[in-house]
């Protein structure tokens, strides 16, 4: 599903990096274009239809995505339809953003190449602020007062927890809980109460729980530091742009959203760009790198490799958009590492 703006431009780099990887042997795989998105919203109306929610959910093990938002629909309505509406529907709570330095000079950070940066951000992808729930009182008077609620439940931040742990312990990595518990106690009181209860249970773990904003200093001055942060919707989504930023920017940062063993909706960081769109200024690397997370977690870790491998490759040897300081189209860069993973280089 590519969706708006650049969205079809990298998805479809994507898609071929993914048959590439197919017809090398390395996995087996079917793919099937969805047309949704603003196109689609303004000639008929539906963001999606339940049938083609329902395929989706029944018939599919995972959704390439790439992203939504166009000027034509100025409220974002088939936006928040589509990709809010996907990570609730079929409760994809675990937003995962790994952040790798992929190359030296990638960051604007001094500093950032004298240690591996490395880090994973787990945000919370179904509560927190994103609930919608709020009023707006008095509206459009001298005593306008706007309210928006901010919801944690044991169950959900537990769960998220628990998977952070899970991953981080066999890879030796610490995990760090970012949250504001110092202004805001309820929600990030129950955060540290129940991050608390299941660090105790990973003795071998090493574990911390830091307050977002020195945190945020922390991720410039020592990102390599880092392991795995878990933290709740809102300052996961800030936290990962920043993040995304420290290892060279949206065009190279990739995303899972996912219920795992169930469903996944992998997409690029970045959104549908509207500045560059038809300019094949877009970088593909984000969106390929996203097909790779997709074919680890369906157990296809060579497939994955030589993705991951290519766009390496292409960094390494200067194939690379103008938003990583190279002259290459968006094209060339996709022609590039479609014909890498297609000559099996790891
Ligand atoms: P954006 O991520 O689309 O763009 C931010 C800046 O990064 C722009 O200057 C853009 O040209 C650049 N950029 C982004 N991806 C790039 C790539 N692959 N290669 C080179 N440069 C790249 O964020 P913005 O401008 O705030 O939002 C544009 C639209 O996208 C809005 O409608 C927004 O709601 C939507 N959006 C959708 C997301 C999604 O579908 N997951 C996420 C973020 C924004
Ligand atoms: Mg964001």
């Amino acid at each position: 599903m590519g969706g708006d703006g650049i969205g079809p431009e990298v998805t479809r780099h994507a898609c071929r990096a993914l048959r590439a990887a197919a017809s090398a042997g390395l996995v087996e795989l079917e793919l099937t274009d969805f047309p949704h998105g603003a196109d689609h919203y303004l000639a008929t109306g539906e963001t999606m239809s339940q049938s083609t929610f329902e395929t989706l959910r029944d018939d599919f093990d995972a959704i390439l995505f790439g992203a939504v938002g166009d000027p034509r629909v100025p409220d974002g309505r088939h936006a928040r339809d589509l990709l809010l509406g996907l990570r609730v529907r079929l409760d994809l709570f675990l937003n995962r953003r790994p952040l790798r330095l992929r190359a030296p000079g990638l960051s604007p950070l001094k500093s950032a190449d004298a240690a591996p940066i490395d880090f994973e951000i787990f945000r919370e992808n179904t509560e927190g602020l994103y609930v919608g729930v709020g009023r707006v009182e008095k509206e459009g008077t001298p005593e306008e007062v706007a309210v928006s609620e901010s919801v944690a439940s044991r169950f959900a931040v537990e769960r998220i927890v628990r998977l952070a742990f899970e991953y981080a312990g066999p890879l030796g990595l610490r995990v760090t809980l970012a949250d504001k518990a110092n202004a805001v106690p309820h929600m990030f009181g129950l955060w540290r109460r129940v991050f608390s209860e299941v660090a105790s249970e990973y003795p071998g773990v090493e574990s911390e729980m830091r307050y977002v904003d020195a945190l945020a200093m922390e991720m410039i001055r020592v990102p390599a530091r880092f392991g795995v942060i878990v933290t709740s919707n809102l300052l996961g989504d800030i936290l990962s742009d920043l993040g995304a930023e420290v290892v060279g920017g949206p065009g190279l940062a990739p995303s899972a959203n996912v219920n795992p063993g169930l469903h996944g909706l992998y997409e690029p960081v970045h959104g549908s760009a509207p500045d560059i769109v038809g300019t094949g200024r877009a970088n593909p690397m984000a969106a390929v790198l996203s097909a790779a997370l997709l074919l680890r977690d369906h157990g296809a870790a060579e497939a994955a490799d030589a993705l991951e491998g290519a766009v390496d490759a292409a960094l390494a040897q200067g194939v690379r958009t103008p938003d990583v300081g190279g002259g290459a189209s968006t094209s060339e860069v996709g022609d590039w590492l479609v014909r890498r993973v297609a000559s099996g280089a790891a």
